[in-house]
């Protein structure tokens, strides 16, 4: 199981002031020093954080895994394409979300994605992930496409609010790992995870590969220093790389 560190609202504090910093490059090295085994962003088409020039500057400054999360379209294939990163994570994106609010209806982008989207990547060695909420049905058909990856949607158990609602939420996370695992694939996860909440998850989900962690580890950098936090995630994810 490996930490890749979503630098997103690194770019989100930068955007605010419109000044050089806080720069998401130098935060990625600092999470890849640190013990992350790589780094995610998502660029949006409305390029609200993460901008262009820093897909490019993360490519060459990255050591580890690039997982370059995006919405299926015909810019970003080109963009994700030509950087080239190890792993292209697809996701559902309007833009009016504050952020990505599930995962993606594999019925409705089926066919798109078996006739454009896939082959475009044919003749890469970039990985595909779809970003998909533990449904059977979503993961059957991610693994009908033949991806590579799921990343499995733990927004709705990072947002229950009773015992009874995260246990059953935990419950589908861990038969969508089994089932995905199964089929061939590797189980990425991510989306509001916490200092609180990962553990139960790292626990109870078997097959986890990539956890991707951004809002709440930079949050939690403001008060405990990025390089802290990052161990203090890795140490939750017993990573023997902390
Ligand atoms: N995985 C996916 C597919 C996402 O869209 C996001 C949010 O950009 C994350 C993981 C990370 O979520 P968070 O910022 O809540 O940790």
């Amino acid at each position: 199981m490996q930490l890749l560190v979503n630098v997103d609202h690194i770019a989100t504090l930068r955007n605010a002031r419109g000044e050089g910093y806080p720069n998401p490059v130098e935060a990625a090295k600092v999470c890849e020093h640190a013990g992350a085994s790589g780094i995610v962003f998502h660029l949006r088409k409305d390029r609200r954080h993460i901008k262009t020039e820093d897909v490019y500057q993360l490519k060459k400054s990255v050591q580890g895994d690039l997982d370059f999360e995006m919405a299926a379209t015909d810019e970003m294939l080109d963009i994700s394409k030509d950087v080239n990163p190890e792993l292209v994570t697809l996701v559902p994106e309007s833009r009016e979300e504050l952020t990505t609010e599930g995962g993606l209806d594999m019925e409705t982008v089926f066919d798109d994605f078996r006739d454009r989207v896939f082959p475009a990547y044919a003749d890469t060695n970039i990985a595909i992930s779809l970003f998909i909420d533990p449904n059977k049905k979503d993961i059957e058909l991610a693994a009908d496409l033949g991806s590579d990856a799921i990343e499995l949607h733990t927004g709705t158990y990072a947002n229950a609010t009773t015992e009874s609602d995260k246990k059953a939420e935990l419950d589908r996370l861990k038969e969508g790992a089994e089932l995905a695992h199964e089929l061939g694939m590797k189980v990425n996860a991510g989306h509001g995870l916490n200092l609180d909440n990962l553990e139960p998850l790292v626990d109870q989900v078997p097959h986890l590969n990539d956890i991707s962690i951004g809002h709440a580890l930079v949050s939690s950098a403001l008060f405990y220093g990025l390089n802290k936090t990052v161990k203090k995630f890795l140490r939750i994810m017993k990573n023997p790389n902390n």
